[in-house]
């Protein structure tokens, strides 16, 4: 079959690799009609993540049909179309109990190595370094889903194309869990630093849960015009002070509520903390550009709260804890409990509530996966969203 293959960093090829194989009486093998390519591949993509193999498949959002069932699998058919949650999860486990699905304690297959370097294992993830269990991924045209029998998301309803459905994978409960994070009140100005797909969907999100200002903050026009059209208003920090329009919109208060939806690879105007970023980073002495973390801390109303679905890797330096102390700020994070949300996020679909494919701007072959991926890494083309049709 075809793959989006990591070779290396900024090398994705698209190769013949053999076909995945029922491995467990569990699993399900699905042939892919859709895939995307998310904010956390480019981390891979630019080589900040380390774990990867050369030769490992990518990609994490994915659905399809299902062609092949284990013998103990009494979920799935052939036949049935499914969404396949980026994070692969037993259902039985103490966090999987909970729903604390992101942190499942049996699906990372390396869960040894994940011990040593966090602790604690976290989840199985497709396509996402052999730190979280090396699974291949969803930019193919088949893929071996392993406890298959829990997470997919059947989709019965007839008349939804997979552009509508296809985010219940990951950007969509993301957003969503980055705004839930925040307990949002009536009264509450929600700020959002980050308008790329993540971002699109928490500022929707946001607006669905009842907030009463949403500011979004990025410095591409066609991903600040997306964020407007969602009813935020936006602010340039190439242009303008980001601390200082907050300031000004919430009567110099601040936002009670701030999201994170950057993460690790945070841009910024030649501000003395960035500069220092790039060169530590440079020399390996830091992983991470914490940048909006530290503009985020600065100016959250006190007591507020913090969420931050932007994904980080390693070490951050130079992080005001003194301010995040005094201030009483909570911060809650985490990769998404997809499955926690997806039954309500189906249903808001299906009712007509959200069509979440408004973010996608490129609908292109798997071949052409390499080409987009660096497209939609230089933000070039108007990019913001790519599906790659199998
Ligand atoms: N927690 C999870 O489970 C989860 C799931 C999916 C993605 N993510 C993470 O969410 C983040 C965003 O993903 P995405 O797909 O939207 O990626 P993206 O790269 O398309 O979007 C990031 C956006 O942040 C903007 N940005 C950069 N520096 C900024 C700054 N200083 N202030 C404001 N905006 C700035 C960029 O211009 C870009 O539009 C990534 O870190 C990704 O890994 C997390
Ligand atoms: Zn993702
Ligand atoms: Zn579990």
């Amino acid at each position: 079959m075809r793959a989006l293959c990591w070779h290396g960093k900024e090398d994705i090829r698209c190769d013949r690799v053999p076909d995945p194989q029922i491995e467990h009486p569990r699993d399900a093998i699905v042939k892919v009609s859709s895939t995307a390519i998310c904010g956390s591949d480019l981390h891979l993509y630019d080589g900040f993540m380390p774990g990867m193999k050369s030769g490992d498949i990518m990609g994490h959002e994915f659905m399809g049909e299902v062609v092949e069932v284990g013998s103990e699998n009494k979920k799935l058919k052939v036949g049935d179309r499914v969404v396949v949650p980026f994070t692969i999860i037993c259902g039985e486990c103490d966090q999987c109990k909970r729903g604390n699905f992101s942190v499942c304690e049996r699906t990372n297959r390396n869960r040894d190595m994940a011990d040593k370097v966090f602790g604690h294992t976290t989840a199985g993830l497709f396509g996402y370094t052999h730190l979280t269990g090396g699974y291949p991924g969803g930019q193919a045209e088949y893929v071996r889903v392993p406890y298959a029998d829990v997470a997919p998301i059947k989709i019965s309803k007839n008349g939804l194309s997979d552009e509508q459905v296809l985010f219940l994978s990951d950007i969509f409960p993301t957003g969503w869990q980055a705004a839930v994070q925040c307990d949002i009140e009536p009264t509450d100005t929600v700020a959002i630093w980050g308008a790329g797909p993540v971002g699109q969907m928490t500022i929707r999100s946001a607006i669905l849960l009842g907030a009463k200002h949403v500011i979004a903050i990025d410095r591409l026009p066609e991903r600040l015009s997306m964020a407007r059209a969602g009813g935020a208003i936006t602010i340039d920090f190439e242009e303008e002070s980001v601390i200082d329009r907050l300031n000004d919109l919430t009567d110099g208060k601040g936002p009670e509520k701030c999201i994170d939806a950057v993460g690790l690879e945070a841009h910024a105007t030649a501000t003395i903390d960035s500069m220092y970023d790039r060169a530590k980073q440079i020399l390996m002495l830091e992983t991470d550009r914490p940048h909006v973390l530290r503009e985020i801390f600065y100016v959250c109303r006190p007591a507020g709260t913090v969420s931050m679905p932007g994904v980080y890797g390693g070490l951050l330096d130079k992080i005001p804890m003194g301010m995040f102390m005094n201030k009483g700020l909570t911060l809650r994070t985490g990769q998404t409990h997809v499955n926690r949300w997806t039954d309500d996020l189906l249903h808001r679909i299906e009712e007509g509530q959200i069509d979440p494919s408004f973010v996608i701007t490129h609908k292109v072959s798997l071949e052409d996966g390499p080409r987009m991926y660096k497209t939609f890494r230089d933000k070039k083309d108007g990019c913001v969203k790519v599906v790659l049709k199998t």
